[in-house]
């Protein structure tokens, strides 16, 4: 990487700025720690405000408004042709907080959390919050809650064995506890400007939360038109919610909800018998067998990165419409 003349001052010190590399980069490099998470602009724990310099084009994209008008950027977006001057941002106006209200079990590796924000947060189901711990870390969680039903704030957590925040929150938070909470972000949710739409979710593991508020929100909301939600885990156990979500298909006869397995059935605790009609396979293939017109179809898709992208792919070539395709892939670190 060519060695440019540039800068990145930060807390009383300057660093060497290679063009082409991110304001992220170059502070990781020189071993400042700052938050990050996805490092593609889509999670927004890596926020930063601009104090002097020109910030370049598309390194604010997603962040509201007045954050753009006050120069706060995405760092690990941000590439700088010029000297820059940097903070992190002022806590003030960023980030509130929230008290945890319950915490349940919802299979092995994945907790709820009910949360209640100290202030009102204006927010749609299916949008994403940013946490943040007494370490600084912050991570995205997406609502499951809907804001016109649930006072609270619904998240589902699956936790990494070696994850910094999932564990701390499925192995230590507790109830009564407080946490930083930033948002709502993301543009994930449901647009009720066409009720007789078909709508189309398709999600892995806690994909889920986001798309259980989507289908909250459009059925509190009247739609009328077909809604069809595809939930796949690698194993039974992560098919969680089950009973939550048959009972939704139960009472609202345009919702149908579809369990798919995507590691071998024969690799599953349960009896051979009818497995591959409860369990067909990967939700998205399954999915995009049995829905061949997506014209005119709102498509959801939430969850592991790799699903979230082939099938952003498959849709589009299959003739969804670009803006009628939402995607949150629950990126990580590791991603
Ligand atoms: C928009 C959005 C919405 C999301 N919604 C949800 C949700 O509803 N529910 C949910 O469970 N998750 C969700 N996520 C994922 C969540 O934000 C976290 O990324 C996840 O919980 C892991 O965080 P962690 O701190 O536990 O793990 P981390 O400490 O970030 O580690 C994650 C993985 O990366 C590896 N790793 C850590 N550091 C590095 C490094 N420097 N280089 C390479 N690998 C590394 C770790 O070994 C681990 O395997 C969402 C993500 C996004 C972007
Ligand atoms: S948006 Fe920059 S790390 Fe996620």
């Amino acid at each position: 990487m060519e060695v440019s003349p540039t800068e990145i001052c930060y807390q009383g010190s300057k660093y060497p700025h290679k063009l082409g590399a991110s304001v992220l980069d170059t502070l990781l490099e020189n071993g400042v720690e700052i938050p990050y998470s996805c490092r593609a602009g889509v999670c927004q724990s890596c926020v930063m405000r601009c104090d002097t310099g020109e910030l370049p084009a598309n390194c604010q994209t997603g962040l509201k408004d007045t954050l753009c008008s006050q120069g706060y950027f995405l760092a690990c977006q941000c590439k700088p042709e010029e000297k820059l001057s940097v903070t992190l941002p002022n806590d003030l106006g960023m980030f509130g907080h929230a008290t945890v209200v319950e915490k349940t079990l919802l299979s092995a590796n994945i907790c709820g959390l009910k949360l209640l924000s100290f202030l009102p947060l204006d927010y749609h189901a299916g949008q994403f919050i940013n946490l943040r711990n007494a370490e600084g870390c912050i991570r995205s969680y997406s609502l499951a809650s809907l804001p016109a039903q649930q006072e609270y704030l619904e998240l589902h957590i699956r936790r990494h064995p070696d994850g910094e925040m999932s564990s701390w929150l499925f192995d230590e938070i507790q109830p009564g506890d407080l946490l930083d909470l930033q948002g709502p972000n993301g543009q994930c949710f449901y647009i009720s400007d066409n009720p007789e739409q078909t709508l189309l979710l398709i999600g892995t593991g806690t994909g889920l939360a986001p798309l259980l508020g989507i289908v909250r929100d459009a059925l509190y909301s009247g739609h009328t038109g077909p809604i069809y939600l595809y939930h796949g885990s690698g194993s039974l156990e992560g098919l969680y919610h089950q009973e939550i979500l048959e009972q939704l298909a139960k009472r609202h006869e345009n919702f149908s909800y579809q369990q798919c397995l995507s590691a071998g059935i024969g690799k599953q605790p349960v009896p051979l018998e009818g497995l591959l009609e409860k369990w067909p396979g990967r939700a998205d293939e399954i999915a995009f067998e049995r829905h061949i017109d997506l014209n005119n179809t709102q498509i959801y898709l939430c969850g592991a990165p790799a699903m979230v992208k082939a099938a952003q792919r498959r849709a589009f070539l299959a003739g969804a419409e670009l803006a009628l395709i939402h995607a949150d892939p629950f990126l990580t670190r590791a991603d």
